[in-house]
């Protein structure tokens, strides 16, 4: 079982950045969730990652690196690019661009397409790991394949805690969700996953924006349909808690009856934060079925972060393959 170690401890990251230059695992903290790290450049180290997550070979991976420059190294911006990497990094904003003639990253990395998946995370102390690692560092979510993404250490230590040699512990995480991914590798940008950053922050800068339809592009890990599952069944929208349920309650809607509240305020940022860690202290022995109050901003369920946890919450209640 590996210990969860300070990231601001400089020993401990000088040991993971080790580790992750001789081809190793390390669990790190950034400002989303917690990511399952390996060097990008390094085929075997990656296929580790596919191998202790237990997940599909076909999904394309993150590729993490501390500064925009250093992610225009590998990826080919355009203006577009530039001045989303200009507003959004460091950040939970990813952007797939087409990779450049001298790129390392692997190709199992990328799942074999001639595009890169690259973000600078917002938070500085994994920046700092990544300056000092000085490559590419590939990085799903720290947990096993399909089940809910960790926001703190504890939680990877659950996960994975028996299978990687260090995880490095930044506290929980501040936004909670997966970043946005903006695909920008073609002529026309595409949303692929909804995220920290809104659609509507995107479009005021580079305008119109297509929605990736399901089925459309490479299977992404976030278009699975059923891919952020708990053990328990979830009954999405509801408005009474049933015989047999807990209740996940929004904005204090059922109070009393409710087990635990993403936001009592309706606060979507803190609801957000909350989500993950919520579902998966719901999700224990004994418990069947969870019943999720409506999400949504004043009232629409799609708009701005409402958006990416609805988008969450309707893939971790799809029926299981
Ligand atoms: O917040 C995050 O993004 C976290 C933290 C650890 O940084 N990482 C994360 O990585 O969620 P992952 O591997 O679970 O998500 C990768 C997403 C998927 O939706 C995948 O399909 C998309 O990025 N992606 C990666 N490379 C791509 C590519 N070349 N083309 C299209 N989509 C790509
Ligand atoms: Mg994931």
């Amino acid at each position: 079982m590996s210990v969860a170690r300070q990231i601001s401890d400089s020993s401990a990251r000088r040991e993971a950045a080790d580790l992750l230059r001789s081809g190793e695992l390390v669990a790190f903290p950034t400002e989303t969730v917690y990511g399952l790290g390996a060097d990008a450049t390094n085929e075997t180290a990656v296929a580790r990652i596919f191998e202790v997550k237990g997940r599909p070979r076909f999904n394309p991976l993150i590729s993490h690196v501390p500064s925009t420059e250093a992610a225009f190294a590998l990826g080919q911006a355009d203006a577009r690019a530039e001045v989303i990497a200009e507003t959004f990094w460091p950040g939970p904003l990813t952007l797939v661009l087409k990779r450049t003639a001298a790129c390392p990253i692997a190709w199992l990395t990328s799942a074999g397409l001639d595009s890169v998946a690259l973000r600078v995370p917002g938070f500085s102390v994994a920046r700092d790991l990544l300056s000092e690692v000085g490559r590419p560092i590939a990085a799903p979510s720290a947990n096993r394949s399909g089940r809910i993404s960790p926001t703190t250490a504890a939680h990877v230590a659950l996960e994975l805690g028996d299978r990687i040699p260090l995880i490095l512990d930044g506290g929980p995480c501040d936004v909670g969700l997966e970043s946005t991914v903006l695909d920008l590798s073609g002529a026309t940008a595409r949303l692929l996953r909804p995220g920290g950053v809104n659609r509507s922050e995107i479009e005021a800068l580079i305008g119109p924006i297509e929605l990736a339809q399901a089925g459309d592009t490479i299977t992404a890990p976030g278009m699975l349909a059923s891919h952020y599952a708990p053990d328990a069944a979830l009954r999405l929208n509801a408005t009474t808690c049933q015989m047999g349920e807990v209740f996940l309650d929004f904005g204090s809607t059922l109070s009393g009856e409710a087990e635990a509240d993403l936001s009592s305020s309706s606060d979507l940022m803190e609801a957000a934060a909350n989500l993950f860690a919520l579902l998966r202290a719901l999700d224990r022995p004994g418990v069947t079925r969870i019943a999720v109050a409506p999400i949504h901003l004043h009232g629409d369920p799609e708009s701005g972060l409402a958006a990416a946890i609805n988008d969450r919450l309707r893939r971790a209640a799809a029926p299981r393959g």
